[in-house]
């Protein structure tokens, strides 16, 4: 991973490409993405799961070269917005691989999946069939899926956690709401039930809640052919598979994650005699957070009330994660080795809030001084795609690595870009 090519010591590069070079080039804030590494772990779920579909969720991070990449490594995608729906398309993504999620979907959302064709519509409350259905075109059908909520806590963070009861998303399993939807959308000629969707959380650590959304599943595809005389043949166990942020960290590999979800599936399918279906998963963190790093430049270091503070170009506009679920980060300094010892530092953001810290005491050397260059590992979701307005600093750049050369993906957010939006009167 990005990560791993930030030993201690020497020149760091990503890519082939050192470090310093590209925060030099492109200033900073910005965030580096390393191509090879991308497609590599997107390679890891499709032969972690050779027989399912792998859809990447967009929301992690997409952008036109992305969308190509999934394209050219034969994932699906994930998405949830018209906007991520019309990036796709831009680059002609196959429809029929996207797949539309949401508990709130616009009717614009809906229109765009309908127009484009998307291949799975993933209904999330009763009322959305109806409406759903009055939209599809001609006779259709439109394939859908159900997503269920199982009643399992899993998830790194509370904020992240999608799926035990008495939460927004899904139908629930425990009171009966998935059933009565999965009737409803069988009897609606122009929707075709095509599977179960569940999507448990994010940051799992454990192969062990997808084992136990199997055995609660697969029992409720049982109990739909009993009762409709269908047997579905999909089943999609959403994302969440963890990466580390800091080393010791634990995040399983997409074989881990894979062998134990296929030897459930095959176990749950003969006890209830059921077909196995086949699997989707969608990930999205595993895919992009490893495979990106963000630098930064320390404008400021500050010495107070016995700790060390060093602030950076960048902040809670670009990663707000810490911030929202208290999530933890190393730091290393690049570009600059000397034999300064370390000392732990906070490293916060040029935001106008106290909050506004990206990592509380890393160990960094004990010499650092405003020009100084810093790389956080492990950067590549969620960050970017959270990025903000917030101070109008504008939202940094995205720069792709491979075989030691760099490209720009998107540019610096400008003021240009701001003061063409406010109009003003
Ligand atoms: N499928 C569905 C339906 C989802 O809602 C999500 C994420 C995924 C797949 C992909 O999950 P992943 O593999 O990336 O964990 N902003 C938060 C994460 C929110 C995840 C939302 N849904 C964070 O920065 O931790």
């Amino acid at each position: 991973p990005a990560s791993a090519t930030l030993a201690p010591g020497g020149d760091v590069t990503v890519g082939g490409v050192p470090l310093l070079e590209l925060a030099e080039r492109y200033g900073t804030p910005v965030y580096v993405l390393d191509e090879d590494e991308v497609r590599a772990r997107a390679r890891a779920w499709r032969r972690a799961l050779p027989d399912a579909d792998v859809v990447y969720a967009a929301k992690a991070f997409l952008c036109r070269a992305v969308v190509d990449w999934m394209e050219q490594e034969g994932l699906g995608l994930d998405v949830c917005s018209a906007g991520e729906l019309e990036l796709a398309a831009t680059r002609g993504f196959p429809a029929e691989r996207i797949v539309l999620h949401g508990n709130a979907k616009s009717p614009a959302d809906l229109r765009t999946a309908l127009r484009l064709g998307v291949g799975r519509i993933v209904i999330d409350s009763a009322g959305e069939i109806a409406s759903l259905a009055a939209r599809v075109p001609g006779p259709g059908p439109q394939q859908v899926m159900v997503r269920v909520l199982p009643g399992i806590e899993a998830g790194g963070h509370r904020k992240i956690r999608t799926g035990g009861e008495g939460q927004k998303f899904g139908l629930s399993l425990a009171n009966g709401d998935a059933e009565d939807a999965i009737a409803r959308v069988v009897g609606q000629p122009c929707l075709e039930l095509v599977g179960l969707h569940c999507h448990l959380g994010s940051q799992i650590s454990s192969p062990e809640p997808y084992a136990r959304a199997v055995r609660r599943l697969v029992p409720l595809l049982a109990r739909i052919r009993d009762r409709h005389g269908i047997t579905l043949p999909e089943l999609d166990l959403g994302g969440g598979f963890a990466v580390a942020h800091r080393p010791g960290d634990p995040a399983p590999a997409p074989a881990a994650y894979g062998r134990r979800i296929h030897d459930e599936l095959i176990r749950s399918c003969a006890a209830a005699d059921f077909p196995v279906p086949r699997l989707t998963v969608e990930p999205g963190r595993s895919i992009m957070a490893p495979a990106g790093v963000a630098l930064y430049r320390v404008l400021a270091v500050k010495r107070t009330g016995g700790r060390v503070f060093a602030a950076v170009d960048g902040g809670m506009s670009d990663n707000p994660r810490p911030a929202l679920y208290g999530a933890r980060y190393t730091v290393r300094r690049v570009g600059r080795s000397t034999a300064a010892p370390m000392r732990a530092t906070t490293v916060v953001g040029r935001h106008c809030e106290a909050g506004d810290v990206l990592a509380e005491s890393v160990e960094l050397p004990d010499d650092l001084r405003p020009g100084d260059v810093l790389a956080v590992p492990a950067s590549g979701a969620y960050h970017v795609s959270m990025a903000s307005g917030y101070n109008l600093t504008g939202r940094p750049p995205v720069v792709a690595v491979r075989a030691g050369r760099s490209r720009p993906l998107m540019r610096r957010e400008t003021f240009e870009d701001h003061r063409s939006r406010d109009i003003g009167l």
